[in-house]
């Protein structure tokens, strides 16, 4: 099978990760596309998108599954990032190094477990690699089993698990994965990946 990736530039790519997140019931907070772009401005982001044909219309592609992710930096004024990074500062190592973090990812339920995710996260890698980032870095949740399984297959690891002592299962894990021009040899779901605006 060969993936469909899109890499979209901001405007395009915010409306369209506010399209797909509608698809997402388990998502409690959707994101707007406005958001998104405050978010992804003036910082180096990545928004892929994956599609594939409507199982009952197959001429019909749609988006299927979505990974946004941007930099961040020990420096960070934006009150979230700031935690953010101030959660991570003892774990991941921003001295001198660039750091992508996965801010939001996921595949709509009918295209699970046929490799989206793993096709986009692999165009992600190369793309950071490409960019001269060192790590990227992802932040879910103890009751997100689906994702903690897939973050296992692809080879994350727990860098942080913040406890939350009321109910365990909204404790926090973050985790990372180091890149190194190697990695892509490991990779491998074929592909086709498109640029929008080209
Ligand atoms: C997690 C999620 C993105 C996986 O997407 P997907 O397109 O089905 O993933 P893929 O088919 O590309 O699978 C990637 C790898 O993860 C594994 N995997 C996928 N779903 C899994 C699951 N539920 N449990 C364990 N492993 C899983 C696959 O076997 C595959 O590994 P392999 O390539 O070594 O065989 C999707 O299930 C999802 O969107 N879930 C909801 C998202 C969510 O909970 N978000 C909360 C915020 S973090």
């Amino acid at each position: 099978m060969e993936y469909q990736i899109t890499h979209y530039d901001l405007e395009q790519g915010a409306l369209e990760i506010q399209y797909i997140e509608e698809f997402f019931g388990e998502f409690p907070r959707k994101k707007t596309a406005a958001e998104i772009i405050r978010r992804l401005q003036r910082r180096a982001h990545l928004i892929l998108l994956a599609s594939a044909p409507l199982p009952d219309d197959p001429g019909l592609v749609v988006p299927v599954s979505f990974k946004v992710a941007h930099e961040i930096k020990i420096d960070e004024t934006e009150p979230k990032l700031a935690d953010l990074v101030a959660r991570l500062r003892d774990y991941v190592a921003f001295d001198r190094r660039r750091v992508l973090y996965t801010w939001i990812g996921g595949t709509r339920r009918d295209w699970r477990g046929q490799g989206h995710f793993r096709a986009l996260t692999e165009q992600q890698e190369w793309w950071a690699i490409e960019q001269g980032f060192d790590e990227i870095v992802v932040k879910t949740k103890n009751r997100f089993y689906e994702m903690r399984g897939t973050l296992d297959h692809l080879r994350f690891e727990v860098v942080k698990y913040e406890r939350n002592t009321t109910d365990n299962a909204e404790s926090k894990v973050y985790l990372s994965k180091k890149l190194a021009p190697e990695l892509i040899r490991t990779h491998r779901s074929a592909k086709t990946v498109v640029q929008v605006p080209v």
